[in-house]
């Protein structure tokens, strides 16, 4: 075996040899290494002293520099994190929990371009941009176009349409992932391959089993989706002491079924429940329906405004419709925070009781917030099995618990853990089963990580955490691991295993 060292320099002269330019190619001693390794980090607690580090960081630039990263690391025994928008939250797409791997991260923000066209209403969006800017792009076109994905603007593309990928028009159109036309990857033996030479297998892989694992995806060519040139929004805030338990426990059986056009999230926090929502038509209409539906909620004109599709997704990032749409290409957004998150799927209402004993958890200091994210519509009529993201029909919401501070500090930290972790046991008895299920995108590396059974990760033993993020699409996945990357090259604490061949 070559020295860490020695494997490291082997890595860096076969990337020098197959033409990156050592610009590129930033190692420890590297003035800008700290800069480029944190820039997009989301999550402080694997930046912590002491968390491994990544020998390079290649942040290449066109496809032939992706595919020497994937070439020179099998050959050298580097492995690659890929990194799109680095919003992972347990950090897989920059730190390694195992400290004896040594690994690489393979940067894709240079990968940014969007290019749209409206007429065939489609657009080539590379996995580095971010969704503030794919969104800027769809709305820069078209105001009758957009494209359905999460709420977050600095979110990356590649990350995203990897694990799924939901938001506010996922109960018209479903997830990113369901929109994906086609899309350019590295496999492991470095070819560059795209729908036609990857086939429909490993296509419908990338399309929902999480990120990292079939090989590294360039671009994605996407569908995009008519809107009207006018949508509505509002956010109104319900306390607890104006019956927000009560507004929520029927929440929980009316926003799932609303119609499809609109979509009624909520997020809890502290002692209010705030409920967001956005029709794909003009206020008259929407108030229409939320009289029909729901009308303990006292929603009125003079909560409505009527904007652009691409200036409500300025709204539900920044609270204010006003601010201008620029605010989409910023980069930076939120840094200097540590997130601790879960998820959970809820598939028969959360009676009143427990709602309202969980203002007691909402109120503690140390407490974070819960976000409501309502399926139903498009999501309930595609087939669990038509993308790897099994959470279809039969689920009322997506439940997030979702913690972030900025204190330093391993007391913080456990106190922000705790509460984040103590709350989702006391949900248990209220949330699926059999596998209790979660967002793969909603990483959490509390329910397994991935163990080594020879020299590839044990299917048997992460059959725990991935039935609980893909249901019976896990062994699909794992047959398709198989198929592309038996040696198991792309990897990381929660990767699918390749299933072994006497399964
Ligand atoms: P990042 O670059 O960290 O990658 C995530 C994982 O995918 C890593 O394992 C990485 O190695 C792998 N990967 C990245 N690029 C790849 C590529 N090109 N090819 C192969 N593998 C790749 N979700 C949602 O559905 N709706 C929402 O509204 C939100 N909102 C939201 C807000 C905030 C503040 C955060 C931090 C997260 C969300 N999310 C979300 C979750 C988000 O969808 C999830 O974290 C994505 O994986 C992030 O994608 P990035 O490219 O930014 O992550």
């Amino acid at each position: 075996f070559a020295s860490a060292s020695g494997a490291t320099d082997a890595f860096l002269g076969c990337l020098a040899a197959a033409g990156v330019p050592p610009r590129l190619v930033q190692t420890p001693a590297s003035p800008s290494y700290d800069a480029l390794l944190l820039s997009p980090v989301r999550n402080l607690r694997y930046v912590a002293p002491g968390t491994p580090r990544p020998v390079a960081i290649v942040a290449a630039a066109e496809p032939a520099h992706a595919q020497a990263a994937v070439r020179c690391g099998r050959r050298h025994g580097v492995r690659l994190r890929v990194r799109s928008g680095g919003h992972d939250y347990e950090g897989l797409s920059y730190a390694s929990l195992d400290g004896r791997e040594r690994f690489a991260v393979l940067d894709l923000a240079a990968f940014r371009e969007v290019r749209v066209d409206a007429a065939r209403g489609e657009a080539w969006a590379g996995s580095g941009a971010t969704l503030g800017e794919v969104y800027y792009a769809v709305g820069a076109a078209s105001r009758a176009l957009a494209f359905p994905a999460g709420i977050c603007p600095t979110v990356g593309v590649g990350g995203h349409l990897s694990g799924g990928g939901f938001g506010t028009l996922m109960r018209r159109y479903g997830l990113a992932a369901d929109n994906v036309l086609d899309a350019v990857l590295v496999d492991a033996d470095g070819r560059l391959l795209n729908r036609t030479t990857m086939g429909e297998d490993l296509f419908w892989a990338i399309r929902g089993g999480g990120g990292e694992s079939f090989g590294t995806v360039l671009s994605w060519k996407l569908r995009l989706v008519p809107v009207p040139e006018t949508v509505t929004v509002f956010t109104v805030r319900r306390s607890r002491s104006q019956s927000a338990s009560d507004l929520i426990t029927k929440w929980q059986e009316i926003a799932p079924a609303l119609p499809r056009d609109l979509i009624l999230r909520v997020v809890v926090q502290s002692n209010d429940a705030q409920f967001e929502a956005m029709f794909l038509g003009r206020c008259t209409r929407l108030l229409d329906h939320m009289r029909a539906h729901f009308p303990d909620l006292g929603v009125t004109q003079a909560d409505c405004e009527e904007i652009s599709w691409v200036r409500s997704t300025v709204y539900f990032a920044f609270y204010s419709s006003s601010k201008p749409l620029e605010l989409l290409l910023d980069r930076t957004g939120e840094t200097g925070r540590y997130v601790k998150a879960k998820s959970d799927y809820v598939q028969e209402p959360i009676p009143w009781h427990v709602w309202e004993s969980t203002w007691s958890w909402l109120e503690k200091p140390e407490a974070g917030l819960l976000i409501l994210d309502p399926y139903g519509g498009r999501m309930g009529s595609i087939s669990p099995s038509e993308t790897p993201f099994p959470h279809r029909k039969g689920n009322l919401y997506n439940l997030q618990y979702y913690s972030y501070w900025f204190e330093n500090g391993t007391a913080a930290m456990e106190k922000r853990m705790s509460w984040v972790r103590g709350l989702y046991n006391e949900m248990e008895p209220y949330v699926s089963k059999n596998p209790r299920t979660g967002y793969v995108n909603y990483r959490d590396l509390d329910l397994g990580t991935n163990e080594l059974e020879g020299n590839v990760t044990s299917y048997a033993k992460a059959k725990v955490w991935g039935e609980k993020y893909f249901k019976g699409n896990f062994e699909r996945l794992a047959a398709v691991k198989a198929m592309v990357d038996p040696d198991d090259f792309f990897r990381n604490e929660q990767s699918i295993p390749p299933l072994p061949s006497a399964k």
